[in-house]
């Protein structure tokens, strides 16, 4: 069934062709919403993405862009308003994980970390914030991670940069709420282990420590993002804005 607040708008996903964004885009398409996907390099995985939006009853079509190269950024915005219109909500979710050894770690590392996590979500934003303001409405969700949060209990030391990135993306997402308030909402959800290609190399050592660490006792699932994702850009939300959502299993707790 179609979501009123869903109809004839459309919704970017950026990293939308594999992992908790295809979650997203799956989950978005029952809404009646048109979905743009997003992704980087990954075509067959966009393809395969756009498939399953399709198979549950929605539109859409696939975008390939950096989110870091905002050259390419700008071009997809158009492309995308060209084929589905312009982008009503935005779901910044694409994201890399690189972990560094220790004190070692390289500057390639944290300029890449820095570059698709922490610009590649502003570059997202501040090329759909125009248009929403002008036709008052706009809903974004960002994607950080409880490494921006906490103590992340697999590998604290050797996140260092993707831990900053994701922090970053907090305290973006909680200045950009205000600035963009009250027309455009945007919120940000932190998510703990979530089981995708990032995590598929978690030793069964590791998995167990975050066993160990997570009340309840297990990885999330990507649909269970998705979920969240969805009532924070429907009206579900409407008297939430500038927050950021923890969905860890319970690992990480807010006060
Ligand atoms: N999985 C977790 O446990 C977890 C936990 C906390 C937070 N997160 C965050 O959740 C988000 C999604 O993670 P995931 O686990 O679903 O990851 P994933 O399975 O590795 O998928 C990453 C997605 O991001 C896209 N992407 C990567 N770099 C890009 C770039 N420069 N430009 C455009 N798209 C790019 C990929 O596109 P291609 O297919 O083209 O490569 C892919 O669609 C990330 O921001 C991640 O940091 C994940």
């Amino acid at each position: 069934m179609a979501d009123e607040e869903f109809n004839n708008r459309t919704v970017l996903v950026t990293g939308g062709s594999r992992g908790i964004g295809r979650a997203i885009c799956v989950r978005l398409a029952e809404t009646g919403a048109r979905i743009a996907i997003n992704y980087g390099a990954n075509e067959d995985a966009a393809n395969e993405t756009l498939d399953q939006v399709t198979a549950a009853g929605g539109t859409g079509a696939i975008f390939p862009a950096d989110v870091s190269d905002r050259d390419q950024m700008k071009q997809m915005y158009a492309r995308i308003e060209d084929d589905l219109g312009p982008v009503d909500m935005l779901v910044c979710n694409a994201g890399v994980a690189r972990a560094g050894d220790k004190l070692d770690m390289t500057f390639e590392i944290w300029d890449e970390m820095m570059r698709v996590n922490l610009d590649g979500t502003f570059n997202a934003i501040w090329l759909a914030k125009d248009g929403m303001l002008a036709r008052g409405f706009g809903r974004i969700v960002c994607m950080s991670s409880v490494g921006g949060l906490a103590r992340n209990p697999l590998a604290a030391d050797r996140l260092i940069a993707y831990s900053a990135s994701k922090a970053g993306v907090v305290g973006l997402s909680r200045s950009c709420a205000n600035a963009l308030a009250p027309k455009i909402r945007v919120n940000c959800i932190a998510p703990g282990f979530i089981e995708t290609d990032m995590t598929e190399n978690a030793t069964e050592e590791g998995r167990q420590k975050i066993y160990d660490a997570t009340p309840l006792g297990r990885f999330g699932q990507p649909e269970e993002i998705a979920e969240m994702t969805y009532f924070l850009l429907s009206d579900r939300s409407s008297y939430t804005t500038g927050q950021t959502v923890v969905a860890s299993g319970g690992m990480v707790n807010l006060p």
